[in-house]
């Protein structure tokens, strides 16, 4: 589906800083489509309060009623909706002793069950219309599976699973599903690391803090594929070789994952 000036886009987790979301919205405004940038904050910062096109509307998504409030705003405002972004997301992870219930259940909340609440909210709109694309964001760590990340891993896998399977049942009403899966770039998702094992949670901040690749060449690859009606969006080459050093070369895949878990033990 062609981005113009005519596309109506919903974003979650719109709002941070250096993150994903904004720089999505921010492309998306670029092209002249309008865009509802969606946050869990009260105010948008000004940054998105300044950029044409562009309403924001708080939208936690955990929060069923929320997301009824989101899907009134589009009905009454545009009648209907071309683009979902299912992005907002927060990072935990450690060893899986380390890990706590609450920390699992506040992850697959956001990170999982926020992916199937906007999916839920707007499908029926998009079968009626007969089009739409939804794109979720998981990461490359729904597609390969490092050790010392079993809740981001297992959530990131889930919207992977969930997406292939919308993107079969829905293809047949004329509706599109991509997921996005990147390695590390730099945000603020640090800022939302949860979890007791502070070493495993140092080197995901260094991966994340450390990357050259930015929010802004993510959202121009995503835009570019999504475009393309491309599934699997893999936006960088780390992510394309170890995803095709999987599927390919799994005993090279599985040597290269014990060799990490082997050296992360040795610092124990
Ligand atoms: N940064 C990376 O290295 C990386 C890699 C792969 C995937 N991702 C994924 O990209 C997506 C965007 O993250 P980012 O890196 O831009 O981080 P970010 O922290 O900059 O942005 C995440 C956004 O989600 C919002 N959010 C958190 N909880 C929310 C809730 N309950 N309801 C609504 N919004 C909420 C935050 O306020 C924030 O604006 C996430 O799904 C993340 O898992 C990030």
């Amino acid at each position: 589906m062609k981005i113009t000036p005519t596309s109506r886009a919903l974003v979650t987790g719109g709002a941070s800083g250096l993150g994903l979301g904004l720089a999505l919205v921010k492309q998306l405004a670029e092209r002249g489509a309008r865009v509802v940038a969606t946050d869990i904050h009260d105010e948008p910062p000004a940054e998105l309060a300044a950029l044409d096109g562009v309403t924001y509307l708080t939208l936690d998504v955990t929060d069923d009623v929320h997301w009824a409030r989101a899907r009134d705003w589009v009905v009454e405002n545009w009648d209907g909706l071309d683009l979902v972004f299912n992005n907002a997301g927060v990072a935990a992870g450690g060893r899986i002793e380390l890990t706590e219930m609450d920390q699992w259940q506040w992850i697959v909340d956001i990170n999982l069950l926020g992916v199937a609440r906007g999916c839920r909210t707007f499908t029926p709109m998009l079968k009626e219309q007969g089009s739409g694309h939804i794109v979720n964001t998981a990461s490359a760590a729904g597609l390969i599976h490092p050790p010392r990340m079993s809740e981001y891993n297992s959530v990131k896998a889930a919207v992977v699973a969930l997406s292939e399977t919308l993107f079969h049942e829905l293809k047949p009403f004329g509706v599109q599903v991509s997921v996005i899966c990147p390695t590390f770039f730099k945000t603020k998702l640090t800022d939302s690391l949860r979890g007791k094992d502070e070493a495993a949670q140092a080197s995901a901040a260094k991966l994340i803090d450390r990357s050259k690749r930015t929010a802004d060449d993510i959202a121009a690859v995503v835009l570019e594929q999504v475009e393309k009606d491309t599934h699997i969006i893999l936006t960088d080459r780390d992510g394309k070789v170890a995803y095709f050093a999987k599927r390919f070369l799994r005993p090279l895949y599985y040597r290269q994952m014990a060799k990490a878990a082997v050296q992360m033990a040795r610092k124990d």
